[in-house]
């Protein structure tokens, strides 16, 4: 980007703007001219990737006049002003209101070069620190969010930052509760797709019956019942990102539908013929062999090689057990200010278990243990599952403490969904529903 910075010209007089033009064109230098600095204004803003060469008569606003508005937009964004033969008092008040430098007229072409080539330097260092400052950031900002000092997690980071400023869709895999939506997240917050919406579809969630027109949308009346028209999520997710999760659970059929809208990047609204274009990253979650669930023919295979063009692999936690510690501070400080509890101390014998167990619910487990470490109720639970819990304790708050675990468990185990979870504990998902809620747990997902 530094390599291209402009000059932008403004003098209303076109044989000193094309003197100054062809000067530089010369010598190779990006140059575009104006006649007026209201023209001027409207091609500038902070980032501008060049400098900015004024006359200070012209007519309308004069350019003493484009400085100070210049200065409010970016004040590191060199001005360099024209003034006339032996003004010298308006030249001192050029630089005293920040002007980078000033021209007498009439000039050279090479001192105009000179001058330019100067301010050009001063841009483009600039520009880098800004750069640097804002990866830096981003960086940061990301660190604090996918957290992990293993070798394996900075090295996601670095793909993440990298895939994030690609145009390539991904395919995310990684065990449950390893992170997948998390880095999802990411991918789309450090993007310049940020500003869009961020759309998650659950693949294996929705009945075939919906899938169309959820996704797809749907005309008013499209068929019975369609009422208003309806814009789908992949709509919805035009300009941002949208999150296919638990891709290997879509049904074959919503598969084809799928791979045509990723293949030809537009799509038709139920009862429309018209195609809309379709413009959103999409980035998909996966727990399973994709590849192997299409060698099966379990899954399309054309549609594996089309979501699979980036892979970002998260591994398991046992396999960064380093990183054990951190997130559990972490999850400890985060639970605590959740249940408005004291942060527990989390003693050498406790952490060595922590580190010892294998984690089969990865990351998502591990929080949930920090939670229950936070209300003082880990005891009787993976990894503390041999100490019995403490002292006497009321009935009821023994039988809370113990429905909350099992719920919490049954979260984990299952991917967070409340059907399945609602399943395995042989509840209603109302009941289920309303259970977390009391218990504050669906904050942790
Ligand atoms: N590296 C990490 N740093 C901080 N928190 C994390 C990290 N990885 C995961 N988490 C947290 O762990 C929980 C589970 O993560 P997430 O929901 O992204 O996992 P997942 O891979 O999508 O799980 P599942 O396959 O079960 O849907 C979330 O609360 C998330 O914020
Ligand atoms: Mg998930």
């Amino acid at each position: 980007m530094t390599e291209s910075l402009q000059v932008l010209i403004v003098e209303d007089d076109p044989d000193v703007r094309l003197g100054c033009e062809q000067a530089l064109q010369l010598e190779d230098i990006p140059v575009a001219g104006v006649d007026s600095a209201e023209k001027a204004r409207r091609k500038l803003s902070r980032d501008f990737p060049g400098i900015v060469v004024s006359d200070i008569r012209l007519p309308g606003m004069d350019g003493m006049a484009l400085l100070q508005e210049i200065r409010a937009i970016d004040p590191d964004l060199p001005v360099v002003l024209i003034t006339g033969h032996g003004d010298v008092s308006l030249a001192v008040q050029a630089m005293k209101n920040g002007a980078h430098d000033f021209i007498e007229k009439p000039f050279s072409p090479d001192y105009l070069v000179e001058v330019v080539r100067r301010a050009l330097d001063k841009r483009r260092l600039t520009l880098e620190v800004r750069q640097l400052r804002a990866r830096l950031e981003s960086r940061e900002q990301l660190e604090g969010k996918l957290i992990g000092r293993s070798p394996a997690m900075l090295r996601v980071r670095q793909l993440v930052t990298e895939l994030a400023n690609s145009a390539a869709d991904i395919l995310i895999e990684g065990e449950t509760g390893t992170g997948k939506e998390m880095a999802a997240r990411c991918l789309h917050e450090s993007g310049p797709r940020r500003s869009g919406n961020f759309v998650a579809i659950n693949c294996g969630g929705l009945p075939e019956t919906l899938f169309d027109s959820e996704i797809f949308g749907h005309e008013a009346g499209a068929y019975t019942g369609a009422g208003k028209r309806r814009i789908g999520k992949i709509e919805h997710a035009s300009g941002g990102t949208l999150f296919l999760d638990e891709i290997e659970s879509m049904p074959l059929a919503m598969q084809t539908k799928l791979l045509r809208v990723l293949q030809e990047r537009s799509l038709e609204r139920l009862g429309s013929n018209t195609p809309v274009p379709v413009n959103c990253r999409v980035v998909a979650a996966t727990k399973s062999d994709l590849k192997a669930l299409s060698d099966q023919g379990r899954f399309r295979a054309d549609l594996y090689y089309r979501l699979n063009v980036a892979t970002l692999p998260l591994p398991p936690l046992r396999e960064r057990r380093e990183d054990i510690p951190l997130l559990f501070e972490h999850f400890l400080l985060q639970g605590a200010a959740r249940h408005e509890r004291p942060v527990p101390e989390a003693d050498a014998a406790r952490m060595g278990r922590l580190m010892a167990y294998d984690w089969p619910g990865n990351v998502r487990e591990l929080r949930n243990v920090a939670d229950r470490c936070v209300l003082g109720i880990e005891k009787g639970f993976p990894p503390f599952a041999d100490e019995a819990p403490a002292g006497p304790r009321s009935l009821p708050d023994t039988v809370a403490d113990f429905e909350r675990a099992l719920i919490a468990d049954a979260l984990a185990r299952n991917g967070a969904s409340l059907a399945r979870a609602a399943e395995a504990l042989g509840v209603a998902k109302t009941t289920l529903h309303d259970k977390i809620r009391k218990y504050r747990l669906g904050e942790q997902n």
